[in-house]
């Protein structure tokens, strides 16, 4: 797949005939536009042309889109390191009708220490230097020159998981011997859907040890089991966020990860916590 689009945007004639059959394929089903999830440009054994190839294909796509105003998007990496190697923010700009910024996974079962899956600010145990959250990230991709209204804040209706080294430490920023064990749903170690979350601590909640720092992110710990992740208080906190940096709008990772079939109260908490957070700043 990787080295398909790689050939694909530096060739003229295979670009062409691809823009081509993506028109005519969201024309002929009904479809409002097209978001791209390339990941990423000039990465993983991409070329370095493919940064300014992607603008080239952008804009051409963008072009074919004009006669019937469809949509164009891409789901684009946040870090300055991530932009400098793939992305010319202003070029993209001119063309797509929205950026979709994944903020999530700043932290995970790669790190050493436990962290949370997508902080807005920083953690209370980062260092004053550490800038690596989403406030830090929208502020990036605005200062690169993309206009705030086209940027979508990403939210992750899922936790990161750890396995504590001891419970003498179960804050950010604790000592970890890996990632916690896969979830009963999704089967993933390292990682819990929000419904698996909230359905363990609806059921074990005399175990829980669940820490909420305000309008910023939430962490819990069963024994030596650890996750950082959202909840509804969280996910408005950073809508309410979008809006006042006036930001296009919100995203998740993903609609199934929320709890869509109210195992633990009402279906689509995060979903509908967005919304509100959203509409009411
Ligand atoms: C970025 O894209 C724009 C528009 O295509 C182009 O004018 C500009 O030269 C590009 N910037 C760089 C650094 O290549
Ligand atoms: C948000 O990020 C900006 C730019 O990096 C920074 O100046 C500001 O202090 C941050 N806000 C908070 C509450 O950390
Ligand atoms: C936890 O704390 C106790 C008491 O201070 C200490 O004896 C023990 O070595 C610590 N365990 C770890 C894994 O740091
Ligand atoms: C719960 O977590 C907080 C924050 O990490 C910690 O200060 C506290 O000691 C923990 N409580 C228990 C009972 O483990
Ligand atoms: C937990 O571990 C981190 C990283 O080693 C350290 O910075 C922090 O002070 C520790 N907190 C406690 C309560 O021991």
């Amino acid at each position: 797949m990787y080295l398909f689009v790689l050939q694909l945007v530096n060739d003229d004639t295979l670009r062409a005939t691809l823009v081509s059959n993506l028109y005519n394929y969201i024309d002929s089903n009904g479809f409002d536009g097209l978001d791209l999830d390339w990941e990423y440009p000039a990465q993983r054994g991409g070329a370095d042309s493919d940064k300014e190839q992607f603008v080239t294909l952008v804009k051409e796509l963008k072009e074919a889109f004009a006669a019937k105003s469809y949509l164009l998007t891409a789901a684009v990496a946040v870090t300055q390191s991530n932009i400098d190697l793939s992305y010319n923010v202003t070029g993209l700009n001119e063309y797509l009708d929205y950026f979709h910024l994944m903020l999530y996974d700043f932290y995970g079962s790669w790190n050493t220490e436990t962290g949370v899956n997508a902080p807005l600010y920083a953690q209370l145990t980062d260092d004053a230097s550490l800038n690596f959250n989403v406030n830090n990230s929208v502020n990036v991709w605005i200062s690169n020159g993309a206009t705030p209204s086209k940027l979508v804040l990403g939210l992750g209706a899922y936790g990161k998981t750890f396995t504590l080294t001891s419970l003498n430490n179960t804050s950010t920023g604790a000592p970890v011997t890996g990632a916690g064990a896969a979830g009963p749903y999704v089967a993933e170690a390292g990682t819990y859907s929000y419904y698996e979350i909230c359905e363990d601590q609806v059921n074990n909640a005399a175990e829980w040890n669940i820490t909420e720092v305000e309008g910023n992110y939430v962490y819990a710990n069963k024994d030596l089991f650890w996750v950082g992740y959202d909840n509804p208080n969280t996910i408005k906190a950073k809508a309410q966020y979008a809006k006042t940096m006036g930001l296009g709008g919100i995203m998740y990772w993903a609609v199934d990860l929320d709890d869509f079939s109210g195992l633990c109260g009402h279906k689509y908490p995060l979903i509908s916590a967005g919304i509100a957070g959203y509409n009411c700043a």
